[in-house]
């Protein structure tokens, strides 16, 4: 950013009437020079250029100013990059010009934001009102040792103290606004933040990037609990996590964190000896944070707030960590309370100790949260929480853990494990689950699939090339494209005996949307229509057998292929060629998943999505290995 001198030189060293007559054809007017104005139609002329004052002005549409408010208007540009060029064509050596500001540092506003941080801080501790906060964090369970640790401060009461400070620093007025701490209004620059604890939100550098400030006068009367850095340069809602830069050596260190709601929770899973806690600040959590925690550690531990809100949020963020592949568990508290209040209730150890024994994974979550608070009398709330068991269940493989949980199921809605069981058999018939078990990918140094993407634009599957990866062989054939060669082959074994074709048939069921459609008809013709009657396989009988032109045609080319083709016939050949189809299925469905993925526009589906997309990566990935042993 230029200084106000470079400005000021900048100006004086520009030549105004050359710059404007690359516009506006002048003539010259005693002292000034006169032109029709760029910036609205006329016939006589009123845009006068005074060289002495630097200054373009229409005075018929108010329009031009000094050389850069000029280029601004004529070029549609902004403030920075007018001044850039005119520094350019004068010669000017500013600090960083427009092209570096760009992706410059953000250097100046984490110096802004660290002032700030450390002039709240001294007025919490030094000042009478100070005191008065510390008496009410005190009461809340902090003391001094933890009022430094994380930074608490308290903004003066009324003004614009921070505005002062930051000013007798030399902070620039434009960058004390962009981090959102003061505004303006007629009588000038103000304060954002008056007469609240200040809690510092600092980002893994050790910089802050915003406050959380809290109300600790009583009564709330109508305001808001906590007042937030409004999104800025450099504070981003859904990118930062409180507390993450204290956490991180823990976390690394536990190999796992503890995501709560809010900043007091985080403060008291700190004081309880539990120093991996982070917090998203009553926001949602976004893939973004998510993202950031992940490298850290792959194991959360999500212990929300206990009521409804909590609960809710809580099921989201499972969602979000299960489709980065994160092993998950969660604490839910007793009584619909906070973490806060348990300790302040019972202590730190009680807490500690509840925490650690209390953690269920997220089936368990699920299950139970699934079942709470809701009307189970009414007839169409629990039909839709059978059918949310029925889905989870439907995901795990354990016959036991199944039973456990229909028992428990049949108990709250009060009917009969039978009837219940004979509901999830009949569900599970019509869904087929893609998960069989909850997704546990490798995680950490060679996770090399990509990460979970739907917010840097586009799906990439986890495959490097979408049409010929999955299928190596495929091959073309008298330019005829074959979805893959294990389907001609499947031809192959089905025409030696009716033994061998009934059994790939029997086999084929599952997967027969694998083969291209020529192949699906060819195929029912040669089960259905030819060995339905005959026992072995004659050629000649088969080929009167096809009615229609075009699949005899087919055929044809099936033949010549098979002709062609080397392979010794062996029965590990064929339940190859049997698993490939299945892993081509796989694909297929995949793929359009992907596509589902990229148009998806709600967050919700395109988690679900994703998370089917892995679990399908993984069964192709070991239908791979069993073909290849
Ligand atoms: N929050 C907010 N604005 C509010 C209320 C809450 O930004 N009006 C954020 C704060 O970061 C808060 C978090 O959401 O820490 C969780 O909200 P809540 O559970 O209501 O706050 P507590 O952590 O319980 O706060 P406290 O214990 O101080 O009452
Ligand atoms: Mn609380």
């Amino acid at each position: 950013m230029a200084s106000k001198q470079d400005i000021e030189r900048i100006i004086e060293a520009t030549d105004i009437v050359a710059l404007v007559s690359k516009y506006v054809k002048l003539e010259k007017n005693g002292k000034n020079y006169k032109g029709l104005c760029p910036f609205h139609n006329e016939d006589t002329p009123s845009f006068i250029v005074s060289p002495d004052k630097k200054l373009a002005h229409c005075f018929g549409c108010g329009g031009g100013g000094n050389p850069i408010k000029f280029l601004m208007q004529i070029e549609n540009i902004d403030y920075q990059e007018a001044v850039a060029r005119l520094a350019k064509d004068a010669g000017i050596d500013i600090k960083s010009g427009y092209q570096d500001n760009k992706n410059k540092s953000l250097a100046k506003y984490y110096k802004i934001m660290n002032i700030a941080t450390s002039f709240y801080s001294k007025n919490i501790q030094n000042t009478k009102d100070g005191l008065e906060a510390q008496e009410y964090l005190n009461k809340r369970g902090l003391d001094l040792d933890l009022i430094n640790t994380f930074k608490i401060g308290l903004s003066p009461q009324a003004g614009s103290t921070i505005y002062e400070v930051l000013k007798d620093m030399n902070q620039l007025e434009l960058d004390m606004f962009d981090v959102g701490l003061v505004d303006k209004n007629v009588s000038g620059y103000y304060d954002m933040f008056h007469d609240r604890i200040m809690f510092p939100i600092i980002n893994e550098n050790g910089d802050t990037v915003g406050f959380s400030a809290r109300w600790y006068k009583g009564e709330l009367k109508g305001q808001p609990k906590y007042i937030n850095t409004r999104e800025t340069v450099i504070f981003k809602k859904g990118e930062i996590l409180y507390n993450l830069n204290l956490a991180k050596g823990d976390i690394l260190k536990k190999k796992r964190f503890i995501l709560h709601e809010g900043q007091m929770d985080v403060i008291a899973s700190y004081r309880s000896d539990l120093k991996e806690a982070i917090c998203t600040m009553g926001t949602a959590l976004t893939m973004e944070q998510a993202r950031l925690l992940k490298k850290y550690a792959s194991h959360v531990i999500i212990c929300y707030d206990a009521d409804s809100a909590g609960i809710k949020a809580s099921r989201k963020a499972i969602g979000i960590f299960k489709a980065m592949g994160m092993q998950i568990h969660l604490v839910l508290l007793p009584d619909k309370m906070d973490p806060d209040e348990y300790v302040m209730k019972y202590g730190s150890e009680a807490y500690k100790d509840y925490f650690e024994n209390n953690m269920v994974d997220s089936t368990r979550y699920l299950f139970e949260t699934s079942l709470m608070h809701k009307n189970l009398n009414d007839s169409e709330v629990c039909e839709a929480t059978k059918a949310e068991i029925f889905e989870l269940l439907n995901s795990i493989r354990s016959a036991t853990e199944i039973e456990e949980y229909l028992k428990k199921t049949a108990e709250v809605i009060g009917c009969s494990f039978e009837a219940i069981s004979d509901d999830f058999t009949r569900y599970a018939r019509n869904h087929t689950a893609l998960t069989k078990e909850e997704p546990s990918y490798p995680s950490g140094g060679d996770f090399a699939y990509p990460e979970y993407p739907p917010y840097q634009g586009e799906f990439v599957p986890p495959y490097d090339d979408i049409n010929g990866g999955m299928v190596p062989e495929l091959i073309l054939v008298n330019k005829k494209q074959w979805n893959s060669i294990c389907e001609l082959r499947l031809f192959r074994y089905a025409r030696s005996s009716k033994q061998e074709a009934l059994y790939i048939n029997r086999v084929l069921e599952d997967r027969m949307e694998a083969m291209s459609p020529d192949s699906q008809r060819l195929w029912l013709a040669l089960v259905d229509n030819y060995y339905a009657n005959y026992d072995e396989f004659d050629e000649g009988l088969f080929l009167k057998i096809i009615k229609e032109a075009d699949l005899l045609t087919y055929y044809c080319d099936v033949i010549e292929a098979l002709n062609g083709d080397k392979t010794p016939y062996s029965e590990d050949d064929r339940n190859e060629c049997l698993i490939k189809l299945k892993e081509i299925k796989y694909y297929k469905l995949m793929k359009s998943l992907v596509e589902k993925t990229n148009l998806s526009e709600n967050d919700d589906e395109k988690i679900k999505l994703v998370t089917q997309v892995w679990n399908l990566k993984r069964k192709i990935d070991e239908l791979k290995k069993a073909r290849r042993k």
